[in-house]
């Protein structure tokens, strides 16, 4: 397979970032001839229409396809055999599978008629909720094959978080596994399903794979096997080869739906769909990681978050690529099975979290030794701001200093990459993401959202915005336009606000500084603050609660809670009282919520108006005791007194 749109030369990158900005519509068009299409847009159609008022982005709108045609079928002629997942099990000790184009074309269509034979129709919502096994990349695109909606749910969410998910997707269809492996732990994800569904009355169908063969309960009526399902549909087919038919889809058809937290409420559900994000994925993958046929890729991430989506599933699929799944965590069995699986599978591109960077760092140079790294020859990151001690590190030990590190911000709702360097062709810079990808048009705002223009030592700094569609940024969140356009478009007139800060360079280089709304990235995940208190506020003692970041040395932010007990606080149950405060969010929002620290207050610094002042907590999270700025305006300023003498 061949790129005709991958960049080579940084000259190309200019013209071809220029050619996008002032003609997206042809510029996309001729990357958009590279894919299969059932019918092209009718004669008369725009390529894109937008307004960010509305919000309303359609790119090819009446143009007819199905994404796994393009990212199975069409690989088919030339490369039916080339592996498309090789999938390196949790336990080192157990064997890989690798799973050719022909071999998951197949188990596709065969799942896909699974689908159909439960009754699942274009539209409909499909939950899937299984481990980092080949069967979560086969639920996903089974569901595109036959247009049903996907909502991969991650497998740290609690029972209660996927009951909001599954309610307000409306889903009816459940795809699960008995278990999942991850380093030592076994996480009964069908028992937790069983928990989500008690009291639901909408989902009709819980379709279960066998992993870890742990016992669970099926329902009858309700609950089918996974295997059962496949065998049926193989005994019932004619053909020698089940080639089950693609749905006919529009461009603009929504393809999933993935959950993600805000500064406010519960999490919302990002609507992607399928044209923009075919053509944003494939681009992306290829330009940034320069893919070159044969390579194998490498991303550690999860699909249950969109990294997984777009850089395990679809964006490699679609380039026709390998693609190398992994079921396990870093540090199990123990703190070289990254290297382990990159010396074993010769991996050429390895994609990974600063998160993971830093936790490998800590155990030094050891669990490298005897690793042959010398396949690798990109390396990338992604989720967070790498720190450059991380990025340097990564460099040196991992890519042998020849390896060009890409840093590539992007976010759920932008589908895959915005800003990155790309491998080999735009230089790299520590802690940088550096460029805008073409079709990326980047500005920096002030409060009032006038945009930015002036340097102050070589550097402006600003709230991070764009100013036009992307093919594959956001088109609505789920069942609720009102609230994307309140969230991303209304903040600044006519410009999408990521919720980043960024600094800018005189070269149009940026830098990522983090989050400057209420959400926190713990470990390269997207957590509320709101979501966090309401879930502690949950538990019978607590009065009200206060949640902000604080720089953790792995994880990049760590969760400190402030909390307030009612007056039946006993001081000597104190330590029992957090492990149940631990327990509860646990329960609401699931493991990975957890609070890193929290602290008991007898009350939370406000304003005479009553709103809590975090920027106090924040810096008293950050121990900078001494640097409180102004609290000559709460309501009780004692209390900031009594809060500081309980954090040291
Ligand atoms: C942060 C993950 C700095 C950022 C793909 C963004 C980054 C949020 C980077 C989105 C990076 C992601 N440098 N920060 N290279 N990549 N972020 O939706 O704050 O899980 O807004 O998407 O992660 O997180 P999400």
């Amino acid at each position: 397979m061949s790129y005709p749109f991958q960049i080579t030369t940084i000259e190309q990158y200019h013209e071809d970032y220029k050619r996008s900005v002032e003609d997206p519509e042809g510029f996309w068009s001729d990357v958009a001839d590279t894919f299969e299409w059932k019918k092209k847009q009718p004669f008369s159609s725009r390529v894109l229409e937008w307004n960010f008022t509305e919000p309303k982005v359609k790119w090819f709108e009446g143009a007819k396809l199905n994404i796994t045609e393009n990212a199975l079928d069409r690989h088919l002629k030339t490369n039916g055999d080339t592996p498309a997942i090789i999938w390196e099990p949790n336990d080192p000790n157990e064997k890989t599978r690798t799973l050719s184009y022909k071999v998951l074309h197949r188990k596709v269509c065969e799942f896909a008629q699974v689908l159909r034979n439960n009754g699942v129709k274009k539209g409909d919502r499909v939950c899937i909720y299984i481990g980092m096994v080949p069967e979560l990349a086969i639920a996903v695109l089974s569901c595109a094959r036959i247009g049903a909606i996907h909502s991969v749910i991650f497998g740290g969410f609690s029972a209660q978080s996927i009951a909001d998910r599954l309610e307000d997707a409306g889903a009816e269809y459940i795809i699960t596994c008995d278990g999942a492996y991850r380093g030592a732990k076994d996480i009964p994800l069908k028992s937790i399903i069983d928990d989500a569904l008690i009291g639901n009355k909408t989902v009709k169908r819980v379709i279960v794979h066998t992993r870890t063969r742990t016992p669970v309960s099926m329902l009858k009526g309700r609950d089918v096997w996974w295997r059962d399902e496949v065998d049926a549909v193989i005994e019932n087919m004619h053909d020698e080869v089940l080639d089950v038919p693609a749905e006919v889809m529009d461009a603009e058809d929504p393809l999933f739906i993935l959950y993600t937290s805000g500064s406010t409420g519960k999490p919302k559900g990002v609507v992607h769909t399928v044209a923009g994000y075919m053509l944003w994925t494939t681009y992306t993958f290829v330009n940034v990681f320069q893919y070159q046929p044969g390579d194998v890729f490498f991303c550690t991430a999860d699909i249950g978050w969109i990294t997984g989506h777009s850089y395990i599933v679809y964006g490699p699929l679609l380039a026709g690529a390998t693609g190398l799944m992994f079921e396990g965590i870093p540090t199990w069995p123990d703190a070289g099975r990254f290297w382990n699986i990159v010396d074993k599978h010769q991996v050429n591109i390895l994609y990974t979290a600063p998160t993971a960077i830093r936790s490998l760092m800590s155990y030094g140079l050891d669990p490298l030794k005897d690793k042959d790294l010398s396949s690798l020859k990109v390396l990338g990151t992604v989720g967070e701001p790498i720190n450059e001690e991380a990025w340097h590190w990564y460099d040196e030990h991992i890519g042998k200093k020849k390896c060009p590190v890409v840093d590539t911000w992007w976010q759920t709702e932008t589908g895959g990459i915005l800003i990155s360097n790309l491998a080999g062709v735009t230089p790299s810079r520590p802690s940088w993401a550096t460029l805008p990808l073409p079709g990326v048009q980047p500005l920096l705002v002030d409060e009032k959202g006038e945009e930015i223009t002036e340097f102050t030592d070589d550097v402006m700094s600003g709230n991070l915005c764009m100013r036009a569609p992307w093919p594959g940024i956001l088109r609505t969140t789920w069942g609720d336009h009102e609230r994307c356009r309140q969230t991303y478009f209304s903040t600044y007139k006519d410009l999408y606000f990521t919720g980043d800060g960024a600094w800018r360079d005189e070269a149009g280089n940026f830098k990522i500084t983090g989050r400057v709304d209420d959400v926190l990235n713990v470990s390269g995940h997207r957590l509320g603050t709101a979501e966090v208190e309401n879930a502690i506020n949950m538990h019978a003692s607590v009065i009200e609660s206060a949640v902000v970041g604080y720089p953790h040395e792995v994880k990049g932010q760590g969760v400190y809670a402030y909390v307030v007990l009612d007056g039946k606080r006993r001081k000597e149950d104190d330590e029992l009282t957090k492990k149940d405060i631990l327990a509860t969010v646990s329960r609401i929002i699931g493991p990975i919520a957890k609070p890193d620290k929290i602290q008991f207050v007898s009350g939370l610094p406000k304003t005479r108006s009553g709103k809590i002042m975090r920027r106090i907590l924040r810096k008293v999270a950050e121990g900078e005791l001494n640097n409180l700025g102004d609290t000559t305006t709460l309501l009780d300023p004692a209390i900031v007194d009594e809060i500081k003498e309980g954090k040291l």
